[in-house]
């Protein structure tokens, strides 16, 4: 058992076809288990040292040994930087890799070899208790910035675990309810943010979830483990578990979980021994996982040199980069944004002004290594200038014991009002309380709690410049309390720099230029997962389908209080000269997108210009629109730039389930431009000529679908050739029933037991020819 994180013999290379040949099967099972809560085991005697991983994944949460033992909440302090709601909303890959490489860098000086991250799970509800650490709604962009931040991370030398695989999108009962997803769903939503990932990034490891998926645990899922993600997509690390997710470790390791975390107590590796003596699991798909762990530590060993640091300062500085760039203008009517730094007075009310909540709760949890609040830094940034009074105005978490969660107290409220009432501007800070979301239960509403919003009616009532500033870890019910204030800045969980950037962004020394990753709904009963969240009996189903956040919001034309993809800014910016050039090669074929971008207003500024599309033409339902591109530009004021972004042939397939692949299915797409999801400023239709889909035959298939079919229906015709029986008139009355069962009717040309032969004549025949 390693006492801690110190790597013998780091920096040397290990030779793994030697080591593998070299070792028992004791000690191979024993590599398959985790050594304690962080470690990989090590085998002294072969000179294979442990390495160590650690969670994060938006700061490092390294334990020591005592911390580790009880999982406290304890651990080293490490730059806090925004969790991926923040991060999300800054659509920037360009700031993710940057954070992903002071991240490795962080764990270089920690000994880490792993960070335990990112989290690429769909936001499929906004009660999920983990949105904080999950990017987005939509699995381009989630993809898109999942890759980025482990390209960073490992551009260190580091590895990152991309979790959790698959389909873990709630915490109610996570470790044991089957997600019931259909399989065009599961490609086209829950999986291609991983693939995108796996494909361009390739991270180190990746962890498997929790929960069954369509009743098989993940953990144990061969389709998922190996099927999808090595055969298709082509990974080559590491798959270790999530942390207890281990369900028989003998099919898990058939399945291609190598590696199983934390430790099983021996328990793993006996069934592991067992199942290879009984013969039930091959010694090869052991050897197989072992390769893997060896690979893994091999690949680790060159970053462990000791004695290396990090500028925590310079951390510090790039954790308010993304706090700025992560913040969202939701509202800011009459421009009551940005603040003046001299006039009267400003009423700071709200506890979490001093008690900044900055990032969620759980195994992300971080020791900061510095911490700042708003009120600091508003009365440093108006200091000289304008009067900062300040007030809680409510309990955070207030006292079960005492007092009902709901319960305004009286007093704080009467003190906010009378601030408020001298105040020429109140900057209003909002939020959920940390105990509202967490790693481990999903929220029950989405509502601020009703203390503050009766605060914030009691403050209105006296004045009406009010500015909200939120602090929450998703997506929270803003109406109809929003029309009582004039702005209202999104300010997520920003980080232990969050203090400084809310500032910065409130007096427009930093201009706020966020877009959201995630739609805010009018109201909770409008999401589209109503009737199948979280589930019953263990099973929860996506009756939704593909229609997850906008693209039910949009599908549906459902009024909401932001849209996917909104955030204002103090400057504005115009849309113009679009421009389409495709490339028309079947699935190697690209789409160049191009327009130019003006900044309009008075100031410098950063816009977020989204790609959507929409398929009228499709054979199958689509959503309404996708998005499928984005880039982001900065802009001095009155400046132009042209933006130009490339869409793949995946921009315009779907997922053809009885051809188990994707299909570029021809016809006319409109490609629109949008700075949000319900502000599209330009569009444009493209003709792609894309392919003949042709399904396979079934024998059941009806009549009329094998007279439509290439070679089906030609094979048909000839028989039918000259039957009087069954003539044109017949025939039509018959196309809806199955070829099989036509096939027993008196005089049918082709005989029952005929039917199942020819269909595979034909479908082989289709393949060939296609
Ligand atoms: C979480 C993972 C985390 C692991 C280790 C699990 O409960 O789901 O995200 O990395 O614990 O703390």
């Amino acid at each position: 058992m390693p006492k801690d994180n110190e790597v013998t013999g780091a920096g040397d290379r290990l030779d793994v076809p030697r080591l593998l040949a070299e070792l028992t099967l004791a000690e191979k099972a024993a590599l398959l288990d985790g050594a304690d809560r962080w470690h990989t085991e090590p085998i002294e005697r072969l000179g294979i040292p442990a390495i160590m991983m650690a969670d994060g994944p938006h700061g490092l949460r390294k334990q020591s040994p005592e911390a580790a033992r009880i999982d406290s909440r304890d651990s080293f302090p490490a730059t806090c930087f925004p969790p991926a709601i923040g991060l999300a909303s800054t659509w920037d890959v360009g700031l993710l890799a940057r954070v992903g490489v002071a991240l490795g860098d962080e764990c270089r000086a920690e000994q880490i070899s792993i960070l335990l991250g990112p989290g690429v799970n769909m936001k499929r509800t906004p009660l999920c208790g983990r949105n904080f650490e999950y990017f987005s709604e939509d699995p381009f962009l989630a993809g898109a910035l999942g890759a980025a931040f482990v390209t960073g991370v490992q551009s260190r030398g580091i590895g990152t675990s991309l979790k959790h695989f698959a389909a873990n999108n709630q915490e109610t009962q996570r470790r044991y309810v089957s997600a019931e997803i259909d399989e065009r769903t599961l490609r086209e939503i829950y999986l291609p943010a991983f693939e995108r990932v796996v494909a361009t990034a390739r991270p180190w490891t990746l962890m498997c979830s929790y929960n069954r998926i369509n009743s098989v645990y993940s953990a144990e899922n061969h389709w998922l483990l190996t099927d999808v993600l090595r055969e298709e997509w082509g990974f080559d690390g590491l798959v270790m578990s999530d942390w207890d997710a281990v369900n028989i470790r003998e099919d898990g390791v058939a399945a291609g979980l190598d590696l199983e975390m934390p430790s099983s107590h021996g328990v793993g590796q006996r069934r592991i021994l067992d199942a290879v003596a009984a013969g039930t699991l091959s010694e090869a798909d052991v050897d197989r996982s072992v390769t893997r762990v060896l690979e893994l530590v091999d690949r680790a060993l060159p970053a462990l040199a000791p004695g290396q640091t990090f500028g925590a300062d310079a951390h510090h500085a790039l954790a308010r980069e993304a706090a700025i760039e992560s913040a969202v203008l939701l509202k800011n009517d009459g421009g009551l944004l940005p603040l003046a730094r001299s006039g009267g007075l400003v009423a700071v009310i709200g506890e979490f002004a001093r008690n900044p909540r900055y990032q969620g709760a759980g195994s992300s949890q971080v020791v900061p290594t510095r911490l700042e609040d708003a009120l600091t830094a508003l009365r440093e940034a108006f200091a000289g200038g304008r009067e900062v009074t300040f007030a809680p105005g409510f309990v955070i978490e207030a006292d079960p014991d005492t007092a009902a969660p709901d319960t305004a107290d009286a007093s704080l409220v009467r003190e906010a009002v009378e601030l408020a009432r001298a105040a020429e501007v109140v900057v209003l800070f909002l939020g959920l309380p940390p105990s509202y979301e967490s790693e481990g239960y999903d929220r029950v509403h989405m509502d601020l709690p009703a203390q503050q919003v009766r605060l914030l009616e009691a403050v209105a009532a006296v004045n009406r410049n009010i500015v909200v500033v939120l602090s929450n870890g998703a997506a929270v019910t803003l109406h109809p309390w929003q029309d009582s204030v004039r702005a209202v800045l999104e300010g997520w969980v920003l980080g232990q720099a969050g203090g400084s950037a809310t500032a910065d962004l409130l007096l427009g020394a930093a201009n706020p230029s966020g877009k959201l990753a995630e739609t805010m709904p009018l109201a909770y009963e409008q999401n589209p997962t109503i009737g199948n969240f979280p589930g019953e009996n263990g099973l929860v189903r996506y009756g939704e389908g593909l229609l997850i956040g906008y693209r039910w919001y949009d599908t549906h034309g459902l009024d909401v209080a932001y849209p996917f993809g909104h955030g204002l800014s103090y400057t504005t910016f115009a849309y113009s000269d679009l421009a389409t050039r495709a490339h028309d090669a079947g699935d190697r074929t690209s789409v160049e997108v191009s327009c130019t971008v003006t900044n309009t207003g008075a100031r410098a500024g950063r816009e977020i210009v989204q790609v959507y599309v929409s398929d009228p033409d499709s054979s199958v339902f689509r959503p309404a629109q996708e998005l499928k591109g984005f880039a982001t530009v900065s802009l001095e004021a009155g400046a132009s730039a042209e933006v130009s972004i490339t869409l793949d042939a995946r921009a315009f397939s779907y997922w053809r389930t009885a051809l188990s692949r994707w299909v570029l299915e021809g016809g006319a797409f409109e490609v629109r431009i949008g700075a949000s999801s319900r502000d599209i400023r330009l569009t444009a239709t493209i003709r792609l000529a894309g392919e003949a889909i042709v399904d396979p035959l079934r024998p059941d298939a009806p009549l009329g679908v094998w007279l439509d079919h290439p070679v089906g229906g030609d094979r048909l015709r000839e028989a039918l050739r000259g039957s009087t029986e069954y003539d044109d008139h017949r025939v039509r009355r018959l196309r809806q029933n199955p070829l099989v069962r036509v096939a027993r009717m008196p005089g049918f040309p082709i005989a029952e037991r005929d039917v199942t032969g020819l269909a595979a004549e034909v479908n082989a025949q289709t393949e060939t020819s296609g």
